[in-house]
């Protein structure tokens, strides 16, 4: 089901999400919406803040169907990202040029609470999950964006 996405402003978005300790329906129910969510809204990541939910949860889906990350922890990086422009369906009317990194190496948690210890990703989605990770601590892209421009 659908929820609503805050808005820059709102000061959740600020704060820090705390790491998931139950791997239980509710957090399934909280994984499906938030893709429900994101895709409704044509995005290509959402974090639980974004809805409004304090914890370490976010979807993404740069074209290779859907990824879910609990609790996740950005081990290791490299290289520059090719990809510049970057948005937020928290910031609707804005999107800038953020240098991301082209390769990340990742640890999570599955939905199951299976941890998945290492796992890398390039090019965009590196880049979206280093977007959604930075969600996790209260950061936006428009805190680190140069260029930023109204759209
Ligand atoms: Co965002």
């Amino acid at each position: 089901m659908e929820r609503r996405i805050v808005r820059e402003g709102d000061p959740v978005l600020r704060k820090i999400s705390k790491p998931v300790t139950e791997f239980n329906a509710r957090l399934h129910e909280l994984l499906e919406d938030m893709a429900d969510t994101m895709y409704k809204a044509d995005g290509a990541g959402l974090s639980a803040v974004q809805v409004g939910v304090l914890k370490r949860v976010f979807v993404i889906d740069v074209g290779n169907g859907i990824m879910e990350f609990v609790n996740p922890i950005l081990k290791k990086s490299s290289g520059v990202n090719k990809i510049k422009e970057e948005g937020c369906l928290s910031v609707p009317d804005k999107y800038g040029f953020v240098e991301r990194p082209e390769h990340v190496w990742v640890s999570y948690y599955d939905r199951n609470g299976n941890f998945i210890e290492e796992q890398k990703l390039s090019g965009y989605a590196a880049k979206a999950f280093c977007h959604e990770y930075d969600h996790l601590d209260g950061i936006l892209f428009i805190d680190k964006a140069t260029k930023i421009k109204k759209i």
